[in-house]
């Protein structure tokens, strides 16, 4: 039986992005003999115009049976006035949290060809490959009870709860834990454990979790230090686990350091690897529909789908050193362009990516 392999295009420029991964995936597929069939569906704003919400029983479905699932990016100002509770964010964590797909994993790993793309000195960026592990399925995101309500003095007021189970913080540092051992053996976990007691229960099961893993160096940091070392000194880290909103937050700082949001790939995994793939940006209304968005974090995330759900290993290093043979022609979108480079706009950069795969 063919892997089948469901497409969620979503809003803005995911559609874009997403259809440039696609001609990459599919050539992977053809040249690597990997018996994918894709299909397709809709999420977020597009499955609310379709469907009247974010996500569909019969696309859940769909996604459940699926042996992996390849996202553009959701949500856009269309639908930002919208019934909160058909936002297309919520699509989104929706499919997130009934997938159970609680492991983010989010590299942030320079291209050297990218060091001039950099907001930061190429000296602090060169050589940079760190890992971000961010807990997806719990947290202020699904907590609960969480309100907006009007009080009786006619103040409006809202909250939100930041809860973590014990199981929820054991298993995302065990994923932290591996995923260091497979590299340099590193890993720093991030909290806020000088404010919350959520943190506090955090570091301490993640020291617990430590105790299986003595050939891993563990160390801690308050998320305010993290963030100003990440752009300090980003090379002290390997790995970072840390939680939902956290994770949300960094990764989107951490991807600065390797040119531009437009370069970080991620992969969502449930504890047998069956995983979601998408870029980490948004949809980016800004630029949506003008053909110029960058590609590549969503072609990174298909080597990410291959590696991770499938055990591709080839075909997923083929991928990224297409990437690489495509920056050394010097082509590049205008989010990573640097003097001296040709710019180029999203078909093309798919393009050149499908091309340099097929000499490979
Ligand atoms: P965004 O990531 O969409 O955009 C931030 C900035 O980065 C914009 O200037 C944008 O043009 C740029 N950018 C993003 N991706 C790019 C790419 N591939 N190439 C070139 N430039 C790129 O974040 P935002 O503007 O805060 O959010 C826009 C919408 O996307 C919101 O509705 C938000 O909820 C949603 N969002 C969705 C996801 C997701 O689907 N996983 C992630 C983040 C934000
Ligand atoms: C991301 C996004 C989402 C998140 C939003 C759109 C719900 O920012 O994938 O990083 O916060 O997880
Ligand atoms: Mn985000």
């Amino acid at each position: 039986m063919s892997k089948q392999i469901l497409v969620l295009p979503g809003d803005g420029i995911g559609p874009e992005i997403v259809a440039e991964a696609v001609k990459v995936l599919e050539l992977a597929n053809e040249k690597y003999q990997l018996g994918f069939a894709l299909s397709y569906d809709e999420l977020g704003g597009a499955a609310v115009d379709k469907y009247g919400v974010p996500l569909a029983d019969e696309t859940l479905e769909r996604a459940r049976k699926a042996d992996a699932i390849l996202l553009g990016a959701v949500g856009g100002p269309k639908w930002d006035t919208i019934d909160p509770a058909i936002r297309p964010e919520r699509g989104l964590l929706k499919i997130r949290s009934q997938l159970g797909l609680f492991g983010n994993l989010r590299p942030a790993l320079l291209y050297p060809q990218l060091a001039a793309a950099s907001s930061l000195k190429p000296e602090v960026v060169a050589g940079l490959d760190i890992l971000i592990v961010r807990e997806l399925t719990g947290g202020i995101y699904f907590g609960q009870p969480r309100e907006s309500k009007v009080l009786d003095n006619g103040e409006r007021m809202a909250y939100d709860t930041l809860p973590y189970s014990e199981s929820e913080i054991r298993r995302i540092a065990k994923v932290g834990f591996d995923m260091a051992r497979v590299r340099n053996r590193k890993l720093c976990s991030v909290d806020k454990a000088n404010v919350l007691a959520s943190s506090q229960l955090w570091r301490a099961v993640v020291e617990e979790v430590a105790r299986d893993y003595p050939d891993v160096e563990l160390s801690h940091m308050y998320v305010d230090n993290a963030a100003m070392q990440l752009v300090r000194a980003p090379k002290q880290f390997d790995v970072i686990v840390t939680d939902n909103m956290f994770g949300d937050i960094l990764s989107d700082e951490a991807s600065m350091l390797t040119g531009s949001i437009g370069m970080l790939p991620s992969a969502s995994l449930d504890a047998s690897n069956k995983g979601m793939y998408e870029p980490c940006h948004g949809s980016a209304p800004d630029i949506a529909g003008k053909g110029i968005a960058n590609p590549l974090a969503t072609i990174l995330s298909v080597s990410m789908l291959l590696r991770y759900s499938f055990g591709q290993v080839e075909a997923a290093n083929a991928i990224e050193q297409a990437v690489s043979n495509v920056l050394d022609q010097g082509l590049r979108t205008g989010d990573i362009w640097s003097e001296g480079c040709r710019k180029v706009g999203t078909v093309e950069m798919g393009d050149a990516v499908v091309a340099a795969l097929a000499k490979l």
